[in-house]
């Protein structure tokens, strides 16, 4: 067997460290690493990092990781400023079949949501807001309605907090899992999501800081629909403003999940329930949006709070 190398000069410890990772067992593990040392080492070259920036990076890493609770993941959140987790979710989950278009999962999804029944309101304490009334289908690539899907959801209050983030909102405030019914559909009661800022009190929000970047997302309402025999879909639908849509901070907005909030009558399936929820106002505020699902095995991702 070849003698190990000794490094002469900078120029070699690439080549070195590669050859040191070269008999990783796992083969992923292998090429994950020896395309992580190449690209690390070319960036350090690039930009001819300093001894006090190099520093300073494993400083901020470090804070990144310190500032990570049960309750809040500033982990997930550098990676979703940097685009990072929209990338991955895009390339993971491509629409080629007609399915939904995927959107980063963010830092905010709990598991264990309340169960709901249709027609039931996600708003567990008193949360000012205009009323919205959600609903859609959810179906399979061949237009099969899907019945008994799970579809979780999640959002920020009307003042822009998650009520994780929130001591005045209830547990699981604005949250809350449903299933869809013998024609594939799924309706709920919420109020009308505002755009909000992205917490900037830890490391990340120094970065967008020093970047002169705005810390604020588009109004969203999160949704995590899944089914036995098909692919676990995360994504959000947006309704906002052309301006913040085009600038939201994560980079999680993509055409297919505009949705359209109207003013009008309630869609057919709430023709009962909301007459009663919305008697006396003239026009109510709602979202429709259907989700497609490829056939795949559902999969969950780790919760990155509890
Ligand atoms: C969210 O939409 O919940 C979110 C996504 C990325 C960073 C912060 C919040
Ligand atoms: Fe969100």
């Amino acid at each position: 067997m070849a003698q190990p190398k000794l490094i002469a000069s900078e120029a070699d410890v690439t080549e070195v460290a590669l050859a040191a990772m070269a008999c990783t067992p796992n083969p992923r593990l292998r090429q994950i690493m020896d395309a992580f040392v190449r690209h690390s080492h070319d960036f350090v070259r690039e930009v001819n990092l300093t001894d006090e920036e190099f520093e300073f990076g494993l400083q901020f890493l470090a804070r990144v990781g310190q500032a990570n609770t049960d309750l809040h993941n500033e982990v997930t959140l550098a990676a979703d400023v940097l685009g990072i987790s929209t990338l991955v979710a895009l390339r993971n989950n491509p629409c080629s079949h007609g399915q939904t278009a995927s959107a980063l999962l963010g830092p905010f999804w709990r598991q264990h949501a309340p169960g709901c029944s249709n027609g039931d309101s996600i708003a567990r304490s008193n949360t000012p807001g205009e009323p919205l009334l959600v609903s859609g289908q959810v179906r399979n690539v061949t237009g099969r309605p899907l019945v008994g899907a799970v579809v979780d959801v999640w959002q920020a209050s009307p003042v822009g907090l998650y009520e994780n983030q929130d001591p005045g909102q209830d547990v699981m405030n604005l949250r809350g899992k449903f299933s869809t019914d013998a024609e594939g559909r799924f309706y709920f009661r919420t109020v009308r999501p505002a755009g909000y800022p992205v917490p900037t009190d830890g490391p990340t929000g120094e970065l967008l800081k020093a970047q002169g970047r705005h810390p604020y997302r588009p109004a969203h309402i999160h949704f995590m629909v899944s089914a036995p025999e098909h692919r676990t879909l995360i994504t959000q639908v947006f309704a906002d403003v052309p301006e913040a849509l085009a600038t939201d901070v994560v980079f999680g907005v993509t055409q297919p999940l505009v949705g359209c909030l109207e003013r009008g009558r309630a869609p057919q399936v709430w023709a009962a329930g909301a007459a009663e929820a919305h008697a006396g106002q003239e026009a109510v505020c709602t979202l429709e949006y259907d989700f497609v699902l490829q056939p795949g095995v559902p999969t969950f991702p780790e919760p990155p709070i509890k």
